[in-house]
């Protein structure tokens, strides 16, 4: 098991950051700023394992996530995926033919060098400390690849309803590369694995199942069959109270909780065998250092009964203070 996850089962607080290394931090806008595109920058070997490593280097953390996007899978079944300053993700447009036509190998090529800084970043990393490995879930990957950037309330809807017959076969390419992709980086070195699903919240609940919980299941019960060592953590962000049907489907080892989650209904329904991770909402970064303090408690009293893992809502905007992050480490360490 992971150390992460032996941390969280012995009641220790683990601590990591989802966008841990990001925009926020000095030294990673240093090596950024020497990088013109973004994907080659997630396919730069000794770049991505230097970003891995630079809040770990700065804080007390308990796991490194490898430095990459959910969108080189997109990327690497031919879609042109390109970042604009201050707009995020522009994708271009996808050919259904080159999806269905990618084989494994030429898919596992093409994110050689995600592997590759997986290796490297494990050999140099202390050996209590975890590796993440992570990928999109196929809702969320398939909202990008329709919709070719992020989208807004609704607007994916259109264009997933407009030819479900393409919407639906798109989601079985998809799902079947995520797991190839998580595959090839636990081979690489990944001891534990994250789901994001950061746009499951757009789902009608009448699709929940079909776009967000079966095929997260499928993928879920194909590594654990595989790779029972191997913990997944599962963030289908915004779904409100479907977590606990979410949970029940999918049986993820960990949920990782948005701002919004009903912590009551997490501690009541959610079986104590699945870690809980996350939930303070990012923006206390940015608030009076007692406020933090005071939501920080929050989440480690709540949970102090459950296997939980220290984490935000969210990403760690890049409006923060990297002496604001230290501040939180700090506080989560001290508690007991
Ligand atoms: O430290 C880490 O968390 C590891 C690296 C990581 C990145 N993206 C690097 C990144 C991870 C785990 C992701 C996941 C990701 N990427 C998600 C899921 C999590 C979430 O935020 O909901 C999504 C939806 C994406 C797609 C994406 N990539 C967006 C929407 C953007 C632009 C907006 C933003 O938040 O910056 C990116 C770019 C991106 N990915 C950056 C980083 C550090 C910023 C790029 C820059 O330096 O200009």
């Amino acid at each position: 098991m992971s150390e992460l996850f032996k941390k969280s089962l012995n009641k220790k607080n683990p601590i990591w950051l989802m966008r841990q290394a990001g925009r926020y931090l000095p030294e990673y806008q240093e090596v950024r700023k020497k990088q013109k595109n973004f994907i080659n920058f997630c396919l730069d070997v000794n770049a991505a394992t230097k970003v891995t490593l630079q809040p770990i280097q700065r804080y007390d953390l308990d796991a490194a996530i490898i430095f990459s996007d959910i969108l080189v899978i997109p990327y690497a079944l031919g879609q042109p995926v390109d970042f604009k300053k201050n707009e995020g993700p522009v994708l271009g447009d996808f050919e259904l033919n080159t999806f269905k036509k990618t084989q494994d190998k030429e898919f596992i090529k093409k994110l050689k060098n995600v592997y590759l800084a997986i290796k490297k970043t494990r050999k140099l990393l202390n050996k209590r400390i975890s590796l993440i490995g992570f990928a999109g879930s196929p809702w969320t990957i398939l909202v990008y690849v329709l919709n070719r950037k992020s989208p807004k309330k609704n607007q994916v809807y259109k264009e997933v309803l407009k030819n479900t017959k393409q919407a639906k076969e798109l989601l079985k390419i998809i799902e079947k590369f995520i797991y190839i992709h998580i595959e090839q980086q636990i081979k690489a070195g990944a001891d534990t694995i994250q789901l994001f699903d950061s746009w499951a919240g757009l789902i009608e609940k009448k699709h929940l199942d079909f776009f967000c919980f079966q095929p997260t299941k499928r993928i879920v019960k194909k590594i654990k069959g595989k790779y029972p060592h191997i913990p997944i953590i599962c963030f289908p962000k915004g779904i409100g109270k479907k977590v606990v049907e979410f949970c029940n489907i999918v049986k993820p080892d960990g949920l990782s909780i948005d701002s919004k989650i009903d912590v009551n209904l997490i501690l009541k329904k959610i079986d104590k065998k699945i870690a809980i991770q996350g939930g303070m909402d990012p923006k206390y970064l940015n608030s009076k250092k007692k406020l933090m303090e005071k939501k920080i408690y929050f989440y480690l009293n709540k949970f102090k009964s459950r296997n939980y893992i220290f984490n935000l809502g969210h990403g760690v905007p890049k409006e923060t203070s990297p002496k604001t992050v230290h501040k939180l480490v700090k506080v989560v360490r001290s508690f007991s």
